[in-house]
């Protein structure tokens, strides 16, 4: 099994590039579906969940052609898969994004089948949104025995008014990619604004949709009859950047973090320069550096503009090393988001955790241990806790952090950090550092 190894303590100097964002491409390859004609897309990320929906569609008859390790070409024209079969489900029920393609094939096909989709486990993640904006838009929905069907009715999804009763993401991705080709005008009320809602619909008008007011809290679509070939590039990961300044601000050191976007940014710069980390902003990259001492914080997350759940994790792990009382509430997630306190703990880290909120007593220099990267961001806030700790760290269940994070540890390594992948075989029991020693 493979692990991460890190011997903690080295300040973090140079230079980062940011990859392309992770949640941008697992819905922007689902709707290449509805196109006919080649999406060219590049900046795409180099992770396991891209891999993922990029082998799906191959296997639904799409031809996809790697220009270069960030630029892919998809030409879905030939696709005719509207039920995705037994041999796709294991893939389909690993990542989130795979209901994405539920949306794209009821569009595309006006019919769809897919398994449920799985993905970081928070305790209960509905999809009632999802099925209620499809709804609405005249698909006949049954989600039962671990399935999604849709059918639209008259082969052909219509326009029509929907208000979330939540924001969601997902939701507000899925009826977006359903409606581009929908027949008329369909309004969604109280929408997601994140920085990759935006980038979808930008990557649907360019291939020939109607899509506007993404960013804003309301978005409105005229269906077109069908979306052409195009080149698109994605933005970069604000979360991928964000994980890369928390680390600066744990750790010390000072680093460029580029190709990103600062206005993107801000929530997490804002918070951390109230922590006493100097962030300057450029054109496209902003400069971190501690400086001393770190101060304590509270944060909250919220949906975009706010502060991001999926900096919640690394966030409390810059926490810990913070002198003082900090607090950490989460405001999209459930309890299910707090299962890294437990492995922070392990580090030595003084964490309650009370309802919604993580009360953090900080400036105590954390210890390596072996940890456990328990979803996606988890994994993230164990690596950041270890290159602060005081000895090594072993992380284990990384295949969660490769999901989202590419070459994280050949960029860490770059900016001085002490961390390897090392496959070691696993030993009943073995719970020590000795086979690194040894
Ligand atoms: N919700 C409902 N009903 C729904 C959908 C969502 O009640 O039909 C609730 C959820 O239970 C949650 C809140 O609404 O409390 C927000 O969920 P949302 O739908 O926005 O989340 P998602 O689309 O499932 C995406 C990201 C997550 C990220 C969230 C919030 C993808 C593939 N995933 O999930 O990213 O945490 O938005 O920003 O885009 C990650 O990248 O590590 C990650 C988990």
């Amino acid at each position: 099994m493979e692990k991460y190894v890190i011997h903690g303590g080295k300040p973090l100097h140079g230079e980062v590039e940011i990859s392309g964002a992770k949640n941008a491409a697992v819905a922007i390859i689902p709707a290449a579906i509805m196109v006919r004609g080649v999406c060219r897309l590049e900046n795409l990320p180099q992770i396991s969940d891209t891999d993922t929906l990029l082998h799906i569609l191959t296997y639904m008859g799409a031809r996809v052609n790697a220009i270069n390790r960030t630029t892919v070409e998809v030409d879905c024209t030939d696709v005719q898969m509207d039920c995705l079969p037994e041999e796709m489900w294991s893939l389909t029920r690993k990542i989130r994004a795979s209901y994405y393609l539920v949306g794209a094939m009821l569009g595309r096909f006006g019919r769809a089948c897919s398994t449920m989709p799985g993905g970081c486990n928070f305790g209960v993640r509905p999809i009632d949104q999802h099925i209620k904006g499809l709804t609405a838009l005249g698909a006949d929905m049954d989600v039962s025995g671990g399935f999604i069907r849709a059918e639209a009715g008259g082969g052909r999804l219509r326009g029509n008014t929907v208000y979330l009763d939540k924001v969601s993401v997902g939701a507000t991705i899925n009826i977006m990619i359903a409606a581009a080709t929908a027949e008329g005008r369909t309004v969604i009320e109280n929408v997601a604004r994140e920085p990759h809602i935006v980038d979808l619909a930008n990557f649907l008008n360019s291939m020939g949709a109607d899509v506007r007011g993404a960013g804003t809290n309301v978005i409105k679509i005229r269906g077109v009859r069908q979306l052409h070939g195009g080149t698109y590039a994605l933005i970069p990961d604000q979360i991928e950047a964000g994980t890369y300044m928390a680390a600066v601000a744990a750790v010390g050191g000072a680093v460029r973090v580029s190709n990103v976007i600062p206005k993107h940014l801000e929530c997490i710069s804002s918070k951390l320069r109230e922590m006493n980390v100097e962030v300057e902003e450029g054109d496209d990259y902003v400069l971190v550096r501690r400086a001393e001492p770190l101060r304590a914080a509270d944060i909250k997350t919220m949906p975009y503009p706010g502060f991001p759940t999926d900096m919640h994790p690394q966030m409390t792990a810059v926490l810990c090393c913070a002198p003082g009382r900090s607090v950490m509430t989460e405001g999209v997630w459930s309890s299910g988001r707090f299962k890294y306190v437990g492995e922070l703990r392990k580090m030595g880290a003084d964490i309650q955790v009370e309802e919604q909120s993580a009360f953090v007593q900080g400036g105590r220099r954390l210890t390596g241990a072996v940890v456990r990267a328990c979803d996606l961001r988890a994994g993230a806030a164990v690596v950041i806790a270890g290159l602060a700790a005081e000895g090594t760290t072993v992380v284990e269940d990384i295949n969660y952090i490769e999901r989202g994070y590419q070459n994280l540890v050949g960029k860490f390594r770059a900016l001085g950090a002490d961390i390897c992948c090392v496959d070691e075989p696993d030993l009943p029991g073995e719970r020590t550092l000795g086979w690194i020693a040894g």
